[in-house]
């Protein structure tokens, strides 16, 4: 398989934070890509640079060195139709004037589906993951750890091609951190998307296939599938 069907490539990409002697390179000369299918964990300790590479990944950043594209998707993702890209943030991210219905509709309403259908799949979505008397509440009613799963939903919604989840279990229990897991493997498998996880949980990393082990803003591959 070439480069061409990858949905994302990083060629040699680093990222440096500041300029001078406090420069901080949270991403060292890093290359990497995912494939259509692949389900990846990447593991790393807490300021080792996931963040970083999973922004970088999703077009959010630009790299200070390097190249990233995306030719499985056709672009970068912020220009492409909403839905390429499903992404869960590390941090709270839910629109807090919209409930939590409309949180999850909106990559649907983005990419023009009409608001009673989007909301629909929304609300479908959240009972999947259990959490369909949230549709109604606004994100300042409901728990972090709820936000985190109404986040989940929200990169699930539009079928996305590559979910790219920063941290989707840092603030659940093992059994909330389990249905979590399970849903973004089962419906990466399902779309036969590619899967990018990050975690710093062992357990976590253990449910994905391929492991990257994120060591001072450098991944290291379990496997030799890597450029
Ligand atoms: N916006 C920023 N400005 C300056 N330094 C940053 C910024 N974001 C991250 N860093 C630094 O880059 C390094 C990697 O951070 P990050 O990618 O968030 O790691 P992780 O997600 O593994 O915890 C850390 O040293 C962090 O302090
Ligand atoms: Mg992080």
């Amino acid at each position: 398989m070439t480069d061409d069907s990858a949905l994302v490539v990083a060629d040699h990409v680093s990222r440096t934070y500041g300029r001078g002697p406090s420069a901080v390179v949270a991403v060292h000369g890093t290359s990497c890509r995912i494939l259509a299918g692949e389900q990846i964990a990447l593991v790393g300790p807490s300021g080792s640079g996931k963040s970083t590479l999973v922004h970088l990944l999703a077009g959010l950043d630009t790299p200070t060195n390097g190249v990233i594209r995306w030719p499985g998707l056709g672009g970068l993702p912020a220009r492409l139709p909403a839905g390429s890209l499903g992404l869960v943030f590390q941090g709270p991210s839910l629109l807090p004037d919209l409930d939590i219905a409309e949180n999850v509709a909106f990559p649907l309403v983005l990419s023009g589906h009409p608001g009673p259908s989007a909301r629909a799949a929304a609300v479908m979505m959240l009972r999947e993951l259990d959490l369909a008397d949230l549709a109604d509440k606004v994100p300042g009613e409901i728990s972090g750890g709820q936000a985190q799963r109404v986040a989940v939903a929200r990169a699930l919604v539009a079928r996305p091609r590559l979910i790219l989840a920063d941290e989707p279990t840092g603030q659940l229990d093992h059994a909330s951190a389990a249905i979590v897991v399970a849903l973004l493997t089962d419906r990466a498998h399902e779309l036969n998307a590619g899967l990018l996880v990050t975690t710093h949980d062992p357990w976590v990393a253990a449910q994905l296939e391929i492991q990257w082990h994120m060591i001072d803003g450098r991944p290291r591959f379990s496997q030799a599938m890597v450029p």
